[in-house]
């Protein structure tokens, strides 16, 4: 594969490109994420696949500026993100983290944080992840599949350009899943560019235009879904896709 690969779709997003140029992460002299490249240019879904440990929580961090790269650079439209750049992007973690306030006040919080004007109806939003009749439970109290609901639609609330999800669906239901995946595809027509990692292949195959695919640290593929499942760029995602990849 080459440094930097392309897939052509048109450039209408903001935040578009978002580009790896070469990036490195290390922790205690181990290298997580190995010079990994890529420019994504398509407007619609991608998704991260790999092994456990691969270094896909870690690739999606440093897009969102959680994690630093110790060596190049992550770019949006050409250039590092700073304050304006993040404003545009939400992420939602592994493991929710809710505010001690109710269900919709973990919403109005981050509403009011905003501006108003450009937040979502927020009764109408919580009645897409299903919770509008829980909105003034505490969120505490909720199920771990409800609270992970409930942390998409916060990160919902505003809009964002740039939605970065890091197994959404990870314990939901099937009715759940279907629930948020009817969500994500709503606001992937609606300007939002969507990464998110999963291990549910089917679900890939489902929402993904294209897929990601890291193995110790590294970019083994970058490719449209169709041709990924088709034919991966990479024995590791072949193994994988069929089962047989151990890490
Ligand atoms: N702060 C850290 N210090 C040392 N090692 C770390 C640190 N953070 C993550 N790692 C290691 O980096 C590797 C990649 O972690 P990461 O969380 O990105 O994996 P992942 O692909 O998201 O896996 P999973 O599918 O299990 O969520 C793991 O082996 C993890 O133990
Ligand atoms: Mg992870």
């Amino acid at each position: 594969m080459s440094d930097t690969n392309l897939i052509k779709t048109q450039l209408e997003y903001n935040l578009l490109p978002i580009e790896y140029c070469s990036v490195s992460f290390h922790k205690s002299g181990i290298r997580l994420i190995d010079r990994v490249s890529f420019k994504l240019i398509s407007k619609g879904i991608t998704v991260i696949l790999g092994p456990n440990g691969a270094g896909k929580s870690i690739l999606l961090r440093l897009m969102h500026g959680l994690d630093i790269p110790n060596e190049g650079k992550v770019l949006f439209e050409g250039v590092v993100a700073d304050e304006k750049i993040r404003r545009k992007q939400a992420m939602v973690f592994q493991n929710a983290i809710l505010l001690r306030r109710s269900v919709i006040e973990n919403l109005s919080f981050v509403a009011n944080l905003h501006q108003p004007k450009k937040s979502s109806n927020l009764i109408e939003l919580l009645a897409e992840v299903g919770l509008a009749d829980k909105q003034h439970m505490p969120a505490r109290r909720l199920s771990g599949g409800e609270k992970q609901r409930l942390s998409l639609a916060r990160a919902l609330v505003c809009q964002p350009e740039l939605l970065l999800l890091d197994e959404p669906t990870a314990s939901l239901d099937p009715y759940s899943v279907q629930m948020i995946e009817t969500l994500l595809s709503k606001f992937r027509h609606r300007n939002t560019k969507i990464i998110f990692i999963t291990h549910d292949l089917n679900q890939a195959r489902r929402l993904a235009e294209d897929i990601i695919f890291i193995h110790k640290g590294k970019l083994e593929a970058f490719q449209p879904a169709d041709a990924f499942f088709e034919k991966p760029d990479s024995d590791f995602a072949q193994a994988f896709i069929s089962g047989r990849l151990i890490f």
